[in-house]
């Protein structure tokens, strides 16, 4: 059911949607695919690839480069800061849907589509709600009310307009965290109980019945990894399955892919048996902010081959993972990096000590790196026309090629 439905709002979307310039290359029309854009290879997978944006950046008039980039890389975007509810309601009852509506008209001149970020979260909410819940002034069954109200009325200001929602963000504990067995954590959990996630759905689905409602989380991309009894994957999946059996209308999981080459991550095999572990449930699938950071020794200069080269092939790698997993899985409708150059991105600020950073596809003066083209490699040699059957050997060397080395 949950599938069907999906499939079916997805199927339209693609058709009357289409991505520029995807043109397929054929015999009498040869293109070049590795000059083509990352949307242009996706769409012939029917795979959208986005990024998440810096409205200050998209603002920013002396960097047309970073607008340009946007548009002609991307089939999708996702707002990185103004869908957040401190931006979203900075007063209580007070909306600021200027910045968003922004992003959203940007979106549609370049035929984007938008994932929407991010209704419930326990990071980035106004204080006058933390503060009033501390305080004692907002009492519980007020607490359930303001939520239901900013998501009804945040889901019905865009709806029509939203492809995918990220309803419910980051609600699943780490093995690391305290209790360190698995639990649902942070602010919602904590004063209105685990039920939220269930109500979030529902009242989501009730403001736009057509937008794919996502719950999104990071440290999800494989099972197996660590304790399995403390398996924050298997946490979710659980979830999902739970709230699929009660009714609740999730139409997908979101996996963030926030890697670090310092990890070591994961195999394609992994990832994409996770990917497949969650459609086999009947939902869609997508990455949703993908960047694979590095430590970086301080005072290293930039042009230190021995510290830069492997961090550049590692993060490649690992974007080149998570990229072939989702194209391995038929549910997964998005591969969205979050932010695409080094210069706007929130790594640095984020992870400072020891600093981090390199995280993205393209540095500082938008110069695509390694892994910008291999995600363009794995997009164009994944399935035909570039990779054809290959020529039997027998075949080949009737004509005599036999004293190769
Ligand atoms: C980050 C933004 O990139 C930063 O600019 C902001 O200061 C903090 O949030 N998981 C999420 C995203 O779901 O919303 C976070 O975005 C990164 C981690």
């Amino acid at each position: 059911m949950q599938l069907k439905r999906w499939l079916t709002v997805g199927a339209v979307v693609l058709v009357a949607g289409g991505v520029a310039g995807a043109a397929p290359a054929t015999a009498s029309h040869p293109v070049d695919p590795s000059q083509q854009t990352l949307r242009q290879l996706g769409a012939r997978h029917d795979l959208y690839i986005g990024t998440a944006v810096d409205m200050a950046a998209l603002a920013d008039t002396a960097d047309p480069q970073y607008r340009e980039i946007v548009s002609r890389e991307f089939s999708t975007v996702t707002a990185e800061n103004v869908m957040k509810w401190e931006t979203l309601e900075p007063t209580r009852g007070t909306y600021n849907f200027g910045p968003a509506d922004e992003l959203i008209a940007f979106a549609k001149r370049n035929n984007q589509k938008v994932r929407g970020h991010v209704l419930v979260w326990q990071n980035q909410l106004p204080s006058w709600l933390t503060t009033g819940v501390d305080n004692g002034t907002i009492s519980t069954d007020e607490l359930r009310d303001i939520l239901r109200n900013h998501i009804t009325t945040v889901v019905k200001h865009f709806k029509g307009r939203i492809w995918q929602w990220d309803v419910v963000n980051e609600a699943v504990s780490d093995p690391w965290d305290s209790p360190p067995t698995l639990h649902y954590k942070g602010f919602w959990a904590q004063h209105l109980g685990d039920g939220y996630v269930a109500d979030a759905f529902r009242w989501a689905r009730a403001a736009d019945p057509k937008a794919l409602l996502f719950y999104n989380d990071y440290n999800i991309e494989a099972f197996g990894s660590g304790d399995p009894a403390n398996d924050k994957t298997q946490f979710v999946y659980d979830m999902a399955k739970g709230l699929l059996r009660a009714g609740v209308p999730i139409d997908g999981i979101g996996s963030q892919g926030h890697l670090g080459t310092q990890y070591g991550n994961y195999d394609t095999l992994q990832v994409a048996a996770a990917l497949k572990k969650f459609s086999g449930l009947g939902l869609a699938t997508a990455f949703t902010e993908v960047d694979v950071r590095s430590q970086l020794t301080p005072g290293v200069q930039a042009g230190d081959s021995n510290e830069i080269n492997p961090r550049l092939q590692a993060s490649a790698a690992n974007y080149s993972v998570l990229l072939q997993a989702c194209l391995a899985d038929r549910h997964c409708l998005s591969f969205t990096v979050w932010g695409f150059t080094d210069k706007h991105s929130w790594v640095p600020g984020w992870f400072s000590d020891p600093p981090e950073g390199m995280a993205t596809i393209m540095d500082e003066n938008y110069q695509p790196k390694r892994a910008y083209n291999e995600m363009k490699a794995d997009l164009i040699y994944s399935g035909p026309p570039y990779v054809l059957p290959r020529v039997p050997a027998s075949r080949r060397c009737r004509t005599g090629c036999s004293p190769r080395p």
